[in-house]
């Protein structure tokens, strides 16, 4: 039996990759798609969001718009990476279909009352499943697992972050519903840039030529939107892909369970994730997740070809 998903994203180039990958599984039942304010605005997430799906064939999975900002704080998009667009500025025009009526969070709501064993995959911030679940805690039982790409702890060497040097940017970005989260009960898998930013995952000028080379529909949109970011940067960090390729084979990712609290401060420090060492006293703003710490980087590396040369 296919697995169950929820996907949250504010596509974002690797977004609209771990869209492509899932859109092109066979053990993946995409439950719908929720779209969120980050990269670039909910507007332009959502048409990003439907125009991969149409063009990967998959017009018929059903799209919800989200958050238009963070629960808090001000949107900080990240343009400057993605492009203007979202994608690369790669001009891969505006889809036909449109959104379902539904506002996400409802939507998330009412999938996990009416299904078993969902799990919820975000690539983008986390607005929109913390609205979820202030809204209706009880609905998030049926909920199997939720699968964050998000915030970095200090496991590897390359936890360096990637807004500021303290933080990883979907959790800068809406830190106040991470910690709703975190704080839940829910069970957590946060993959960080203790691995994402591990630079044998990255999406080098070698790797985009043996994408390119593959020929085949979907390895061509993702050449088409990763163009310009590899030849301006020469390589591109495939966070999302990496957490949506757990999803699909859980060897890729090994994971700790750690005691975490998140910064609301603004400034450097908001987003930075305190870990500690030891059991914390009982506190309000204390809770856990099990974060990743180990990558199998070639077998990502074969799980994301796989995907994108299947059509
Ligand atoms: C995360 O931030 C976004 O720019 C990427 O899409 C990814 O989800 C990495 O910090
Ligand atoms: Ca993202």
């Amino acid at each position: 039996m296919p697995r169950k998903i929820i996907l949250n994203m504010d596509p974002g180039i690797d977004d609209a990759i771990a869209l492509l990958m899932a859109a092109n599984s066979t053990d993946l039942d995409i439950l719908g798609v929720v779209s969120t304010a980050g990269n670039v605005d909910v507007d332009r997430a959502t048409r990003n969001t439907l125009r991969i799906l149409e063009l990967a064939g998959r017009a018929e999975v059903p799209v919800y718009r989200g958050s238009s900002a963070p629960l808090i704080k001000d949107l900080v998009t990240s343009e400057e990476i993605h492009g203007r667009d979202g994608l690369g500025d790669s001009g891969l025009g505006d889809p036909s279909t449109r959104e379902r009526g539904v506002y996400g969070p409802k939507f998330i709501v009412n999938a996990l009352d009416t299904e078993s064993n969902v799990t919820i995959v975000s690539t983008g911030p986390l607005t929109n499943i913390a609205v979820a679940f202030l809204y209706s805690p009880e609905s998030f039982a049926s909920l199997d697992q939720l699968v964050i790409m998000g915030g970095m702890y200090g496991l590897t060497g390359y936890s360096i972050g990637n807004v500021t040097p303290y933080s990883e940017y979907n959790i800068y970005v809406d830190p106040e519903a991470f910690m709703v989260l975190y704080r839940s009960g829910i069970d957590i898998k946060a993959v960080g840039l203790d691995v994402t930013q591990d630079p044998r995952t990255y999406l080098d000028r070698d790797l985009y030529n043996e994408i390119k080379n593959l020929n085949t529909h979907v390895a061509r949109i993702v050449s088409m939107i990763t163009r310009r970011v590899i030849s301006e940067r020469g390589f591109f960090e495939l966070h999302d892909p990496i957490t949506l390729s757990y999803i699909i084979d859980s060897g890729v990712l090994k994971f700790r369970s750690l005691y975490i609290s998140v910064s609301l401060e603004n400034g450097y420090s908001r987003g930075y994730i305190h870990v500690f060492k030891s059991r914390p006293p009982k506190r309000s703003e204390i809770g856990r997740v099990d974060a990743a710490y180990h990558i199998d980087a070639e077998k990502f590396i074969d799980i994301l070809m796989d995907h994108i040369s299947r059509r």
